[in-house]
């Protein structure tokens, strides 16, 4: 019984590194658990919070995975990755298959990317609203986040020169972005290159949503403006999105030559590998013709359409450009955290609150969903706003 009290007591006082008591949980991921714990009450969730498209996974990645399994493609592998999908990548990125490495999603290549980068207390110029997950693994690495507001959802060149100090090593731009759907224009990004040139800063360029743009638009890559410019840049990119692929795990980084080596060195202690058939299933999306892309993007910008219409009727809200996200600014006095909790506990309708993304007052609403699910969950959504 003492040893017992004893050890009890012991384990009290044992307690969990500062760093990991600094951050906190993806407030996107720990939705899911919630949304499935209520749909096996009976209650019949729609959910407008969701990061991935509700499209199948492509059958040519599915049947060139099976492959894989059915030929042993079963064991550890290079921890960069298969040669194969690396030199698939650098044909893409107009490099060579040294400046890829392949990870566990792009949210593993920016966990690499700050580890590699930052020393304890380095800056990181982060723009608001932002992805939950940029200030967390910033801080994961020691760096001090540094939060710039945007005007419009568009970057305010002027105020992110006010916040470069002699600290700043990065500044982290993801367009198309997340939560926003803003996709930056060439003169954006091109102030921005100026900035990080004369500060000589990294720029982590979270290209993730590139291939789901709307109305035409383009997307910019900053790593092709010059070659110090790519010699700055790391990219990071995934097949999760435009392919449906969320659950392969597979995304990765495109840099300099060097700090791939140092992430491939990480990779080495920290997974090892990438899961070995996955890679191989990946490896079809590049036989994938022109019109699935055209597909894709007709099936989401119809959705966007419809979303915009009608959250404009409810709320203020900018029309995304790309991504699938629509950020919607409630009115003055509704705090957005009461009004995703009020709309789940009696509306059953799952949306994230703009404090997820450094925005209190506003709401993300996703139309990667079904269209009868977007159609029925704005339904409710404007009986919960009358
Ligand atoms: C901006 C952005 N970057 C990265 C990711 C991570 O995607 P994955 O790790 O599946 O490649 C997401 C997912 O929602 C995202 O929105």
């Amino acid at each position: 019984m003492k040893n017992h009290a004893g050890s009890r007591k012991r384990l009290m006082k044992m307690k969990v590194s500062k760093r990991i008591d600094s951050i906190e949980e993806s407030g996107t991921v720990k939705l899911t658990p919630v949304i499935n714990r209520l749909r096996e009450q009976g209650k019949k969730i729609i959910n407008l919070a969701v990061g991935e498209p509700d499209f199948k996974t492509p059958k040519e990645i599915i049947k060139r995975t099976k492959e894989a399994l059915d030929f042993n493609k079963t064991r550890y592998d290079a921890a960069a990755g298969l040669d194969l999908l690396r030199e698939k990548i650098a044909g893409n990125y107009d490099c060579k298959k040294e400046n890829v490495i392949i990870t566990n999603g792009s949210k593993q290549a920016l966990y690499s990317t700050f580890q590699v980068i930052l020393d304890s207390g380095d800056e990181v110029v982060i723009l608001n609203p932002y992805w939950v997950t940029f200030t967390e693994q910033v801080k994961l690495a020691g760096g001090e986040p540094v939060i710039v507001d945007t005007t419009g959802h568009r970057p305010d060149i002027e105020l992110i020169k006010k916040n470069i100090t002699k600290k700043t090593k990065a500044v982290i731009i993801n367009s198309p972005n997340n939560p926003t759907g803003a996709v930056y224009t060439k003169q954006e990004l091109e102030k921005i290159a100026n900035l990080v040139i004369k500060h000589n800063l990294f720029v982590v360029s979270d290209e993730t949503y590139d291939e789901l743009i709307y109305d035409d638009k383009k997307h910019f890559r900053i790593s092709d403006f010059s070659e110090k410019l790519k010699k700055q840049t790391i990219s990071v990119n995934s097949f999760s999105k435009i392919y449906s692929m969320t659950g392969f795990r597979t995304g990765f980084a495109a840099a300099d030559e060097k700090i791939i080596d140092k992430m491939r060195i990480l990779q080495s202690h920290l997974c090892g590998n990438v899961c070995t058939f996955a890679q191989y299933g990946a490896l079809a999306a590049f036989d994938l013709k022109k019109k699935y892309y055209i597909r894709i993007r007709k099936e989401l910008e119809e959705k966007r359409d419809y979303a915009y219409r009608r959250a404009k009727e409810l709320f203020g809200c900018v029309k995304p450009e790309g991504a699938f996200y629509l950020f919607a600014e409630l009115s003055e006095n509704i705090s957005s955290e009461r009004f995703a909790k009020d709309l789940l506990k009696m509306h059953n309708v799952c949306v994230v609150p703009g404090e997820v993304f450094g925005s209190p007052g506003h709401i993300r609403i996703s139309f990667a969903a079904s269209m009868d699910d977007i159609k029925k969950g704005f339904d409710r959504i404007k009986k919960a706003s009358g």
